[in-house]
């Protein structure tokens, strides 16, 4: 039975973490990528590891080009400067402008038709940058702005716990959030 494929784009900190918890909940096999020689794959090296300890068998890939991302049902895009001390997100605009462009640009390409979750900052403007430049339909491009949903909503809603997060966009679609993280 074929399994559905996320790629993570950035093996940062929300990258990395993004992977660990996607691999841990079974969501589907992961493929991590970075600009960094050696990281994703030493990243996901680490993960799989772990697997057989943590029950999980999801298969893990860390890459440094984009082949490896080819028909992707979702990408998510963390990839990008984080904010330092006394910098606003907005202060990130131009420089994750262009990466943010460029990874999306690469996984187009190869996953027409995927799903975006853009979580560089400044959020909105990425998503719109995302949606921009993938030309994808508004329904496929959703922004995720950490667990700032009330707990109680996130627990009487139908999504598992991998997903319990506010997905903002200004475009953002219930159904099509739902359906992806059953
Ligand atoms: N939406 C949210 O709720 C939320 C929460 C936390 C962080 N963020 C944002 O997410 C982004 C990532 O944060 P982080 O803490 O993981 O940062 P990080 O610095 O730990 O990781 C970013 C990664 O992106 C990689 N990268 C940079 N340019 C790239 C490119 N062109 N192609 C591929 N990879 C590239 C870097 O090498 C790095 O490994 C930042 O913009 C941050 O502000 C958003």
């Amino acid at each position: 039975m074929s399994r559905r494929k996320i790629t993570v784009i950035g093996a940062g900190n929300v990258g990395a973490s993004a992977m660990a918890w996607a691999a841990a909940a079974e969501l589907g096999d992961i493929v991590l990528v970075d600009i960094v020689d050696g990281l994703p794959q030493g990243k996901a090296l680490d993960l799989a590891e772990g697997g057989p300890v943590l029950g999980f068998d999801a298969d893990l890939t860390g890459a440094n080009d984009y082949d490896a991302t080819a028909n992707s049902d979702v990408v998510i895009i963390t990839a990008g400067l984080a904010r330092k001390p006394g910098m606003s997100r907005d202060d990130l605009l131009a420089k994750n402008k262009e990466i943010v462009g460029g990874v999306t640009k690469e996984v187009a390409a190869r996953s027409p038709n995927a799903v975006l979750i853009v979580v560089s900052n400044p959020l909105d403007a990425m998503c719109h940058v995302a949606k921009h430049v993938s030309g994808f339909p508004r329904e496929r491009v959703i922004g995720m702005a950490g667990v700032l949903i009330p707990r109680a909503s996130a627990r009487s809603s139908r999504w598992s716990s991998a997903c319990r997060l506010k997905m903002w966009s200004h475009s953002f679609s219930a159904a099509t959030a739902t359906r992806w993280c059953r």
